[in-house]
């Protein structure tokens, strides 16, 4: 356990919080978790365990203030990849109009059904590609992914040898096309998972790095965050075979 995760504080953007009175609050916007028919739909619901979910409540909230949602006007939310939608439900709960999305085989599952008629968010199907638009999705002022990892395919769920992970040419593609959901003034938010090979250390590749800042974004380990979303709007031409951006 790191020293921070001991401390009874913790410092969220520039505020100062109580660990406990964040902790209470998870297990309050989430005390629709409680009952034995939902206690029993997340068990069926591999490979979430009960233990994953209750320290999730912690991690969203502390996200949740992170990006302002507690205290925002009300605002109008898609989110990527939300699995059965904890985290939407969360922006929901905080009074915001929230989308959950994943891809269409999740929202075929019964268990996510069965969670999703439990938290009350309204779901589309979505699955995000490389080089393909995302479609008719609407207009929000925050778009999110957390720990959805449409960037990245894995040995195991594609039968490669190795992970392959998106660069400079495919984030930027997928930037320049999130960013015409987003109204005026809205922002981008992402928990990513890895962005190359754990043997080459998971963490983000310079270029990547490099890519990111220059369009606006704020980074902080795996979080990448656009306050503002206008240079990308504003980053010209993207074509997949020869490069240019
Ligand atoms: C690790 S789970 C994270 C779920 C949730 N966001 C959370 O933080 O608990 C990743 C989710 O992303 C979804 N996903 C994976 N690839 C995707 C893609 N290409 N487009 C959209 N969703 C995708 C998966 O189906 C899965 O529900």
């Amino acid at each position: 356990m790191e020293l921070m995760d001991k401390l009874p504080v913790l410092v969220i953007g520039k505020k100062l919080y109580l660990r406990s009175s964040l902790e209470a609050e998870g297990r309050r916007m989430f005390r629709c978790f409680d009952t034995e028919e939902a206690q029993q739909a997340i068990k069926r619901l591999p490979p979430l365990s009960l233990k994953r979910v209750e320290s999730d409540k912690f991690y969203f909230v502390k996200l949740a203030y992170w990006l302002d949602l507690p205290k925002s006007k009300p605002l109008r939310i898609l989110d990527i990849g939300s699995f059965y939608g904890m985290w939407p439900y969360l922006c929901q709960a905080y009074g915001h109009d929230t989308i959950c999305t994943d891809l269409p085989e999740m929202f075929d599952r019964i268990e996510v059904q069965e969670m999703q008629k439990i938290l009350k968010v309204s779901s589309m199907a979505l699955r995000i590609e490389a080089f393909k638009p995302v479609g008719d999705i609407g207009e929000y002022d925050l778009i999110t992914g957390i720990r959805t990892r449409f960037h990245s395919v894995l040995p195991r769920e594609s039968g490669l040898e190795k992970e392959q992970h998106w660069g400079v040419q495919e984030w930027a593609y997928f930037l320049k096309d999130i960013v015409t959901h987003i109204r005026p003034g809205g922002k981008l938010f992402f928990a990513l998972n890895r962005l190359q090979s754990r043997e080459e250390g998971g963490a983000i590749p310079i270029e990547l790095k490099t890519f990111f800042c220059s369009n606006g974004a704020y980074l902080k380990g795996l979080f990448l965050r656009f306050d503002t979303v206008e240079l990308l709007r504003s980053m010209s031409r993207i074509e997949k075979c020869d490069g240019i951006l």
